[in-house]
């Protein structure tokens, strides 16, 4: 089988399937990535995937992109795991997508008839319907290759892993979704990852029991909708915990006490109820806009996605909002910036708030200063509102100010009296995730604010 893409979730789903015995070859467009693999390194940040395709080995190769046409005629299955980054309007961008579906028919279309049709599995995060859009670019490269016949089928089966834990996360996933209107395309998937399903692999990577995972067989639109729905549902869930959150600063109310009451209830359930300044990264924005995007090629009004938008935009305000009721005028100010990457265990840039929160703070002339355990060196090459240090310590030092953009080990486990000896007046704290010990930076002589934490914390 072949995967197309070498980002986190071709090469975590390329590198799980080798583990799991298959065969597996990863093609990339880009050579300096595939380089890097080939060479045994991860060309980026993934906690466990350099092991994982260690163990691999003699199962998994990568190659460029040039040798598509090898790799679809040798293959059962191949899956598309190609970006699909935000687009004009907030739609999904599908030009990767599109081209490697092309490329695909020509591969295709040139050559001599195959015992079974070749299964090309999306799994890119795409907007309904983009089966047939990618079920019709195959058959136009076909045509293109002069090649009519060539059997294809089609099938979506979209990605639900976590960056920073996509290992453990394509290995012992809560559900395998796989959505398509051809049984043989069924039928090649659920034995592709029926080890998955049946978890018959070795289990040194996680100690639980074993339980069978829920193979989910859906049409093709409901499984790319699924896909959309999941990431809405929960970017509305920590937006809904910060509108309270909010609410508990004026009340006079402790977030944290609230979301663990609220959380019990198994219906509500207690992941992703945790305050602060909210979400970011390479999926929950650019998912949720292009599901409004879908909603309005349909006319379709989406309020409450408008609303779980409209209050995260608002949260990355309030960070500045509680850095100037403090400082006053930000202007001159030392801010640092503690955790860059969008979450912690990654060095993925991509919408993280730490940028947005730099640019705000540069605009209104403080100085930043960022820290990160992998994400610095990148953060201060994307932008020049970020001066990277290497050291949190460092980067505290001579700080008015500091935020917790992104709860790293490393900055929950800072010693307050440290960060209180390093820090300039009014050595304030902005808890952007709630994380530091509150009572403990006070008593260390930190201005501590968090978010939803009551009156005086707030
Ligand atoms: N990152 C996540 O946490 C996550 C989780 C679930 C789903 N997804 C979805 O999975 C898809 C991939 O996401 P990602 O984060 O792995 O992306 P990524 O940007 O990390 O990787 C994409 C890879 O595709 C390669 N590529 C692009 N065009 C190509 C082409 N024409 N031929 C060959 N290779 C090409 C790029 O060089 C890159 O290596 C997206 O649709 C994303 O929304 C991502």
């Amino acid at each position: 089988m072949g995967v197309v893409g070498t980002g986190y979730v071709g090469l975590a789903t390329g590198a799980c399937l080798a583990y799991v015995g298959h065969r597996v070859t990863c093609l990339d467009n880009n050579e300096e990535r595939v380089a890097c693999l080939r060479e045994g390194g991860v060309p980026f940040y993934e906690p466990g995937l350099l092991e994982l395709i260690a163990k691999s080995a003699g199962r998994l190769q990568f190659a460029s992109s040039e040798r598509l046409t090898e790799v679809v005629r040798g293959s059962d299955v191949l899956f598309v795991a190609v970006g699909t980054p935000q687009g004009s309007g907030g739609s999904a961008d599908l030009s990767n997508v599109a081209n490697v579906a092309r490329a695909i028919g020509r591969a295709l279309g040139g050559s001599t008839p195959r015992e079974l049709p070749l299964v090309v599995v999306n799994k890119s995060t795409v907007p309904v319907g983009s089966a047939y859009y990618v079920s019709t670019l195959v058959g136009e490269g076909i045509d293109e290759a002069g090649g009519q016949g060539a059997e294809f089928r089609i099938a979506s089966n979209p990605e639900f892993l976590r960056e920073g834990s996509a290992v453990h996360d394509s290995l012992f996933p809560d559900r395998l979704v796989v959505g398509t209107d051809s049984r043989e395309a069924l039928e090649a998937l659920r034995t592709l990852y029926t080890p998955i399903v049946e978890q018959s692999f070795p289990t040194e990577w996680d100690p639980r029991p074993k339980v069978a995972v829920p193979f989910v067989t859906t049409d093709l639109g409901s499984a790319e909708m699924i896909k959309y729905a999941s990431n809405a549902f929960l970017a509305t869930k920590i937006s809904f915990i910060n509108e309270v959150a909010n609410l508990c600063e004026l009340v006079g109310a402790d977030i944290s006490e609230v979301a663990y009451g609220v959380g019990l209830d198994d219906r509500v359930g207690s992941r992703f109820l945790s305050a602060g300044l909210g979400w970011g990264g390479p999926c929950f924005p650019k998912d949720v806009a292009a599901l409004k995007a879908t909603a309005r090629e349909y006319e379709h009004e989406t309020p409450l996605l408008d609303a779980a938008a409209a209050v995260n935009e608002r949260q990355r305000r309030r960070v500045i909002h509680k850095l100037q009721r403090d400082l006053h005028s930000l202007k001159g100010r030392r801010v640092a910036l503690l955790g860059l990457s969008f979450k912690p265990n990654t060095d993925d840039l991509r919408g993280a708030p730490s940028l947005t929160i730099a640019g705000a703070l540069n605009s209104l002339g403080a100085k930043v200063v960022g820290y990160d355990p992998v994400a610095g060196k990148a953060a201060s090459q994307l932008t020049p509102d970020i001066q990277a240090v290497f050291d949190p310590y460092e980067a505290l030092r001579g700080a008015h100010a500091a935020v917790v953009v992104t709860e790293w080990e490393e900055v929950k486990g800072l010693d307050p009296k440290k960060v209180a000896s390093l820090m300039r007046e009014p050595k304030l704290i902005v808890d952007g995730r709630n994380v530091l010990d509150a009572v403990a930076s006070q008593e260390a002589g930190l201005l501590y604010r968090g978010f939803g934490l009551g009156y005086d914390r707030g």
